[in-house]
C-alpha cells in the first residue's frame, strides 16, 4: 500500500512569535546560527529569502521580531540572480528590528543600505585575527580574536552613518556597524571563532531580545510524551531504532507515551559495529522492539549492484557507493515494511528522531533528510517529538532519561554503516574484519581519550583492499591495509568543518600493533599497513564516499 503521509512536529524552542528571525540564503551556517542562539536562551524563526516567506512575514508590522539575522550564503550579491530581499522588506525590517548581518548577509545589508560591496584584493579562507579598529579593548563585549573567514567579496565602501568596528590584516571592513544594524564578515557561529558567541550575546542584548527559552528536561517530556499521544490516540506506534542519540531518546519518551502500544524495530544491516546489536538489546530489551537480522538480504542485494565498468576510476567510485547507498536505503524499507506489516497489527503512527538541525537543512535545501518513502508505503502518519531540539540538548536529555553514556555521547554513525568504509567493488567478506578492526579503535579511543571533551567527534577504520607486501616474521606477506581516519569538530556536531590532530605516540603504536595483528580477513589474508588520514574538512569529507 502506498498512500500520502504528513509530518507532525512538536512546536518546541520554535514559533511565529520568535524574538529572533534568520533569514536563509543558501549557507549551511543557518542551523549552526539557530544553534548557538539556542544556547544563549533564544528561539528563532527560520525564514527563507526565496519562496516570499520573509517578505510575507514582514508584512505584519505587529508581528515584527526585536531582530532579524541575515545568513551566510555563496554568491555575490552582484550576481544576476544573486538571493536579496526587496528593498520594501528592507526598510520595513530596518525600521522596527535590530539587524545582523553575516558574511554574505552583511554584504547585502551594506549593498541594501547604500554602501558598495567589490571582490576583495585577497579573499579569505579559514582562520585569520580580527582586531578592534580603535583602542577599546571591547565593543558590546566582543573583544576581536581568531575568527572563521570564507569570502571573496567584501564591503568596500561604508553606507552613510556607518562606522568601522574591527579588520584584519586583508579584510578592513571586517564588522562595520551603524545604530541598529550590525555586518559582521567573518563567522562568528563557527566554534573555532574565538569570542563568537560574546559577538551574538552583544547583538541579541543591543536589539533588546530577551532570553525566553530555558531547557526544563522534566517538562520537555511531559509536554512530548502528551503532545505524543494525542497525535496517535489509538493503534500500534512503530518507531524505527538504529542506536543513534535521536532515535534512542526519541524512543524513550514514546515508551513513556504509549507503553504496550509502542513497538520498535531495529534492522541490522550486517555493516553496523561490533556488538552493536547487543547492546541496543541490553537498553531497550526485547519486550516490545523487534531485533531483525536481514544481514544476508542486504549482502545479497549489494552482490547484485555492479561496479561501472569503462568509466574514469573517479566517476565510477562515486557512482558505485551511490548506488551502494540507495541499495542499502531501499533494502532498509522494505525490511522495515515487512517485519512491520508481519506485525499482524496495523500501525497508526511512526515515530523519528529527526532533530532542529536536520529539519532546517531539508527546509533550507541544504540536505534531503526526511525518509519519506517509509511512512508513505506503511500509509501512517510521522510524529517528530524532537523536532525543535539540536542535538546538543538531545544529548542533555539522553542523560535526563538515563539512558548510558555509550548511547548519550555516541558518535554519529552513517545509515549505510561499514559498507562505506572501503573502497572498490563491496565484498562481503569485508563486514567482519571492518567489525573487528573498529571494535579495536573503539577501545583505543575509550581508553586514551578518556574525556568526552577531547574524544574526537568520530572516528572509525577502513578497510583499504590494496594488495602491498609485509614483512611478518622472516615472511615477505602480501596483505591489506587499514586507513584511520578520527575527526575532531568546533562546529556544534555540523559537521561543516573537522579538524585532524596528531596521534601520540602511543595511540599509534597499539593501533599499528593491534590491527595488523589482531585482524585477518576470513580467508587468512593479513593487514600490513595501517595508514592514517591527516586531512581536515575541507578538503575531505568525513567518509571516503
Ligand atoms: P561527510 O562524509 O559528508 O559526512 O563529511 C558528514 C556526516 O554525515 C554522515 N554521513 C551519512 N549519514 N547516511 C547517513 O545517515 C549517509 O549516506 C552518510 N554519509 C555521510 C557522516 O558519517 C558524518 O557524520
Amino acid at each position: 500500500m502506498t498512500t500520502d503521509s504528513r509530518i507532525d512536529r512538536l512546536p518546541w524552542g520554535t514559533g511565529d512569535d520568535s524574538q529572533v528571525w534568520l533569514v536563509h540564503f543558501g549557507s549551511k551556517s543557518t542551523p549552526l546560527i539557530a544553534q548557538l542562539l539556542r544556547e544563549l536562551g533564544v528561539r528563532t524563526r527560520i525564514l527563507n529569502h526565496a519562496d516570499d516567506e520573509l517578505t510575507l512575514a514582514a508584512a505584519d508590522d505587529s508581528k515584527l521580531p526585536k531582530m532579524v539575522i541575515l545568513s551566510g550564503g555563496d554568491q555575490s550579491v552582484y550576481d544576476a540572480n544573486a538571493p536579496t530581499i526587496r528593498q520594501g522588506t528592507f526598510e520595513q525590517l530596518r525600521k522596527n528590528c535590530f539587524l545582523l548581518g553575516i558574511c554574505y548577509g552583511a554584504q547585502l545589508l551594506a549593498k541594501l543600505s547604500g554602501g558598495e560591496v567589490r571582490r576583495a584584493k585577497m579573499g579569505e579562507a579559514g582562520l585569520v585575527q580580527v582586531r578592534l579598529s580603535e583602542d577599546s579593548a571591547s565593543f558590546s563585549g566582543y573583544r576581536g580574536g581568531r575568527a572563521i573567514m570564507n569570502h571573496g567579496d567584501e564591503i568596500e565602501r561604508l553606507p552613510e552613518g556607518w562606522q568601522r568596528v574591527a579588520s584584519t590584516d586583508d579584510c578592513q571592513n571586517a564588522f562595520v556597524c551603524s545604530d541598529r544594524i550590525w555586518a559582521v564578515q567573518f563567522h562568528p557561529e563557527m566554534g573555532h571563532t574565538e569570542n563568537g558567541r560574546e559577538l551574538l550575546f552583544g547583538a541579541i542584548k543591543r536589539a533588546g531580545v530577551s532570553i525566553d527559552y530555558r531547557v526544563d528536561h522534566a517538562k520537555f517530556v511531559e509536554t512530548a510524551a502528551s503532545w505524543m499521544r494525542e497525535q496517535a490516540p489509538q493503534g500500534t506506534v512503530l518507531c524505527g531504532l538504529s542506536g543513534g542519540v535521536d532515535s534512542s531518546v526519541a524512543f524513550r519518551i514514546a515508551e513513556l507515551a504509549f507503553g504496550e502500544r509502542l513497538h520498535g524495530i531495529y534492522v541490522n544491516t550486517g555493516w553496523f559495529r561490533e556488538g552493536e546489536t547487543d547492546e541496543v538489546r541490553n537498553v531497550f530489551g526485547s519486550r516490545h522492539v523487534s531485533y531483525v537480522d536481514a544481514s544476508e538480504e542486504f549482502y545479497e542485494a549489494l552482490d547484485r549492484v555492479e561496479y561501472p565498468v569503462g568509466l574514469k576510476p573517479t566517476e565510477a567510485e562515486y557512482r558505485y557507493y551511490e548506488a551502494v547507498r540507495k541499495c542499502i536505503g531501499a533494502k532498509f524499507i522494505d525490511v522495515f515494511v515487512g517485519h512491520a506489516r508481519g506485525l499482524g497489527r496495523p500501525a497508526s503512527a511512526l515515530i523519528q528522531g529527526t532533530n532542529a538541525a536536520d529539519i532546517i537543512e531539508s527546509q533550507t535545501g541544504l540536505k534531503s533528510h526526511h525518509n519519506v518513502a517509509l511512512p508513505k508505503q506503511l500509509g501512517v502518519n510521522i510524529l517528530e517529538p524532537l523536532a525543535g531540539l539540536y542535538k546538543s540538548e538531545i544529548r542533555a536529555l539522553a542523560h535526563h532519561l538515563g539512558l548510558p553514556d555509550e548511547i548519550a555521547n555516541r558518535q554519529p554513525f552513517p545509515g549505510p554503516g561499514l559498507a562505506i568504509r572501503t573502497w572498490g567493488k563491496l565484498d562481503r567478506s569485508y563486514a567482519p574484519p571492518l567489525r573487528q578492526a573498529n571494535l579495536i579503535l573503539e577501545e583505543v579511543v575509550r581508553k586514551h581519550y578518556p574525556d568526552q571533551e577531547n574524544r574526537p567527534c568520530q572516528y572509525y577504520v577502513a578497510l583499504v583492499p590494496l594488495a602491498s607486501t609485509g614483512l611478518i616474521g622472516d615472511e615477505r606477506v602480501i596483505g591489506y591495509a587499514w586507513a584511520v581516519r578520527m575527526v575532531w569538530s568546533e562546529d556544534r556536531e555540523s559537521y561543516a568543518s573537522l579538524e585532524v590532530k596528531a596521534l601520540t605516540q602511543q595511540v599509534q603504536d597499539v593501533l599499528s600493533k593491534r590491527l595488523t595483528s589482531e585482524v585477518r580477513m576470513e580467508d587468512g589474508t593479513r593487514f600490513v599497513r595501517v595508514f592514517y588520514e591527516l586531512t581536515g574538512k575541507p578538503p575531505s569529507t568525513t567518509e571516503p564516499h
